[in-house]
């Protein structure tokens, strides 16, 4: 038993948990996903995957995109990443609803499966479902001879190396990061994408680990919030655009691992209802980066202000409007729109860590949970 204990000790690598050594493994886990794939300097990215049926893939009428969890909200980041860069309509669906619904689905459309452990079982019927129908299926998968990254017809893996915590961290980072790697390639491909911004965007791709680096240095003012914030009951999240997927995310982090009730909601649905939940009490997570919508969402950080609720703001480095009517801020390093979810995910997974760390909960094994569901 000892024994045991000693190894799991080595294994966590002088980390507490498991769950806080893959959030700081997301560096490198980024790297390895995209080594040999983004090559910047000659201006390509290779996906053997995706080269050998790209004119299958580019002209795909439409893409589908289905997964269950934390593997769903990265199809919702890589459905806004699709549709902008390769101009390709994205649907994005619950694999457990997908394959109840009797969905139309034709040769012309290709499915993307996401699956951390390749083994959960909606996500594989819905790719059954969908190869009877004609469908190209590709897989997003991390566990490699996974059954999901057998029965897809060609797919990418994620290198983030095993995934032990039950929730889900480095896993959403690196399926974001193939995603966005494909939707690049096909947007230039089909032309979609400028030449120049094609490059722009590896290169700002690239330099996204040591952004996340830097990010991860921030966890002391995270871990004040956290101890600010460990007796709420309750939390809302709100982002838009790229980081609507990432306030669900964030908010799911919470719930996963704290069992304290969170929701996520686009900002701008705050009106039509959390709003009436909001009073001194409710500490309400805000993403509000400069890009991508920003005075919208300073406009509703000022209704939660107004109605007293508690704001923990996610801002660009250098702002001052949030700043000054903000609770806490979180400084998140510039990047480009489209890659901000790779770095706004990390305050959230942190935050939701030292919260459970001080309530005392199991991070690792949170209660009701698996890592993988291999039943419906
Ligand atoms: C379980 C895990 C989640 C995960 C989901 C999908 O619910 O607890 O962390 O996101 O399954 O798993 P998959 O392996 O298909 O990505």
């Amino acid at each position: 038993h000892e024994l045991q204990l000693n190894l799991e000790q080595i294994e966590k690598g002088g980390y507490d948990h498991f769950m806080l050594k893959e959030i700081y493994e997301q560096p490198n886990a980024i790297r390895d996903t995209y080594r040999g794939r983004l090559l910047a300097d000659e201006g390509i990215v290779k996906m053997a995957g995706v080269d050998d049926n790209i004119e299958r893939i580019a002209k795909a009428k439409r893409i589908l995109i289905v997964g269950c969890g934390t593997s769903w909200h990265a199809g919702l980041v890589a459905e806004y990443i699709f549709e902008d860069m390769a101009r390709i309509p994205v649907e994005v669906e619950y694999a457990s609803e997908f394959r109840y619904r009797n969905p139309v689905i034709t040769e012309n459309d290709v499915v993307i499966a996401i699956s951390q452990s390749g083994e959960t079982a909606d996500t594989m019927a819905a790719i059954k479902l969908a190869k009877e129908k004609g469908a190209f299926v590709f897989g997003v998968c991390n566990v490699v001879g996974s059954s999901i990254s057998r029965e897809t017809m060609a797919g990418a893996y994620t290198h983030a190396g095993p995934e032990i915590g039950v929730a889900s961290t480095k896993a959403f980072t690196t399926q974001i990061t193939v995603l966005t790697l494909m939707a690049l390639k096909l947007g230039k491909y089909k032309g979609t994408i400028s030449g120049s911004d094609f490059r722009l965007l590896l290169q700002a791709l690239e330099a996204i680990p040591q952004k996340v680096e830097k990010l991860l240095q921030s966890d002391k003012v995270i871990k004040e919030i956290a101890a600010t914030y460990k007796d709420t009951r309750n939390c809302i999240y709100l982002g838009r655009g790229y980081n609507f997927p990432v306030a669900l995310e964030g908010a799911l982090k919470l719930k996963e691992i704290s069992y304290i009730h969170a929701e996520g909601y686009p900002a701008a649905e705050m009106k039509h209802g959390p709003i009436a939940l909001i009073d001194e009490e409710m500490p309400v997570v805000v993403i509000a980066v400069r890009k991508g919508h920003y005075e919208k969402v300073v406009s509703n950080i000022q209704e939660i202000k107004s109605r007293k609720g508690k704001i923990i703001s996610l801002v660009t480095e250098g702002d001052v409007e949030v700043k000054e009517l903000a609770d806490h801020v979180i400084e998140i390093p510039e990047t480009i729109e489209s890659l901000t979810p790779l770095l706004t995910t990390i305050p959230l997974q942190l935050l939701s860590y030292h919260i459970a760390v001080m309530l005392g909960k199991n991070v690792d094994q949170p209660r009701n949970l698996a890592k993988s569901v291999t039943v419906e």
